[in-house]
C-alpha cells in the first residue's frame, strides 16, 4: 500500500515524532555534506497551479540532496482540473514518476490525485490546508525550545489553510493553541470541532488579539489575503485592522515570545520590519527548516527510514 502524506493527520503522534527525530539526523547528514542519497535514481514530479518560492526551491533541492531528481511543472504545464481530467494525469504521473508533490487551489483536487496515483503524493499547500509547513514550524520550536511541553501558540489573522494545519496537529500532539481573528473570518467549522474531539489540546478561537497572546509562547502570522483571494485585500486591509503583529502586540504576552510567519510576509500590513528583524524572529529558521522536514516526510512515506 502506498503511503501519502495530505493532511496532519495521515500521521500519528508517533509518527509526528519520528519525523522530527529523521528530520534533526537528515539535517546533520545534509549540513556535513555526507554521502547520504536514499532518492538515487528516483524523481519527483512537483506540480504547481499556484506561486512559490520556499515550496518549490525546498522540495528541489532537498529531492537532489537526497539523491534524487525533481521536475518543475508550472501551472501551465498541467492545469490541474482544467487541461485533463485529475484522474488522468495522476495515473499518467505515476508511469513516470516514483513521486508527487502537488499545490493547488481545490483541496478535493490533492485527494483525488491521491486516491488515482500508485505512487505517494505530498500535499505541498491547497485551499484547505498546507501540512509541510506546519510539520516544519513544529520541528522548528522543538528546536528552539528542546521540548513541546506547556506550549502556547497564538496565531493572529486569517482562520485559513496554515490554521487549518494548526488545528489538525493539535488533534495529534497536546499545546493550547488560539486563533485570534476578526470575525468572519474563523477557521472551517469542522476542522475546530475534530481538533477540540481528541481531547488533547485547548482550542480557542478568540477575536481579542491583545488579550489572545497573554502568555504566548509563540505568536504566529500569515497574510491577510491568501493566494487566490488578492482580489479582496483592500476590503480584508479594513477588516484586519487591529490584527497586525506589532511590537507592541509581541510585549504584550508578558513573558520571552517567538515570532513565526510562513512566509512570504506583507511587511508592514500583517507584521512589521521591526519585528520580522526582531532577536524573536525565528521565521528564517522556520523557511529552512521546511526542506528538513520534507525530506524525513518523503523519507518516511516511501519507507526508507
Ligand atoms: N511558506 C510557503 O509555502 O512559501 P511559498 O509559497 O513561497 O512556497
Ligand atoms: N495562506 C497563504 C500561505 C502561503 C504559504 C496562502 O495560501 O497564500
Amino acid at each position: 500500500m502506498k503511503r501519502d502524506f495530505l493532511h496532519i493527520i495521515d500521521f500519528s503522534a508517533e509518527e509526528i515524532m519520528e519525523t522530527f527525530q529523521l528530520a534533526k539526523e537528515v539535517k546533520t547528514k545534509i549540513i556535513n555534506r555526507e554521502n547520504y542519497k536514499p532518492f538515487k535514481d528516483q524523481t519527483l514530479a512537483m506540480i504547481f497551479s499556484k506561486p512559490s518560492a520556499r515550496t518549490r526551491i525546498s522540495f528541489e533541492t532537498g529531492f537532489f540532496r537526497l539523491g534524487g531528481h525533481a521536475l518543475y511543472l508550472s501551472p501551465n504545464d498541467i492545469a490541474v482540473g482544467k487541461r485533463e481530467a485529475v484522474k488522468d494525469i495522476a495515473r499518467v504521473i505515476s508511469r513516470y514518476n516514483d513521486m508527487i508533490m502537488a499545490r493547488l487551489f481545490e483541496h478535493a483536487h490533492i485527494l483525488e490525485l491521491a486516491e488515482y496515483a500508485s505512487v505517494p503524493v505530498i500535499n505541498g499547500l491547497t485551499d484547505f490546508n498546507h501540512p509541510c509547513q506546519i510539520m516544519a514550524d513544529m520541528f522548528t520550536i522543538w528546536e528552539h525550545r528542546g521540548h513541546l511541553k506547556d506550549l502556547k501558540i497564538v496565531y493572529i489573522g486569517d482562520g485559513n489553510n496554515i490554521v487549518h494545519s494548526w488545528l489538525n496537529l493539535a488533534a495529534r500532539l497536546p499545546f493550547h493553541f488560539v486563533c485570534a481573528c476578526p470575525e468572519g473570518y474563523s477557521p472551517d467549522s469542522e476542522t475546530i470541532k475534530k481538533a477540540k474531539e481528541s481531547g488533547l489540546s485547548t482550542i480557542e478561537v478568540s477575536h481579542d488579539p491583545k488579550k489572545a497572546v497573554n502568555g504566548a509562547d509563540v505568536i504566529y502570522t500569515d497574510v491577510w489575503a491568501s493566494m487566490g483571494q488578492k482580489q479582496e485585500l483592500e476590503e480584508r486591509v479594513k477588516r484586519f485592522k487591529g490584527f497586525q503583529v506589532n511590537n507592541d502586540l509581541m510585549s504584550a504576552t508578558g513573558k520571552e515570545t517567538y515570532f513565526m510567519h510562513c512566509l512570504p510576509a506583507e511587511r508592514g500590513r500583517e507584521t512589521t520590519d521591526s519585528v520580522m528583524e526582531s532577536k524573536a524572529s525565528i521565521v528564517f529558521d522556520e523557511a529552512e527548516n521546511r526542506m528538513h522536514v520534507q525530506n524525513a516526510i518523503m523519507l518516511k512515506i516511501a519507507g526508507k527510514e
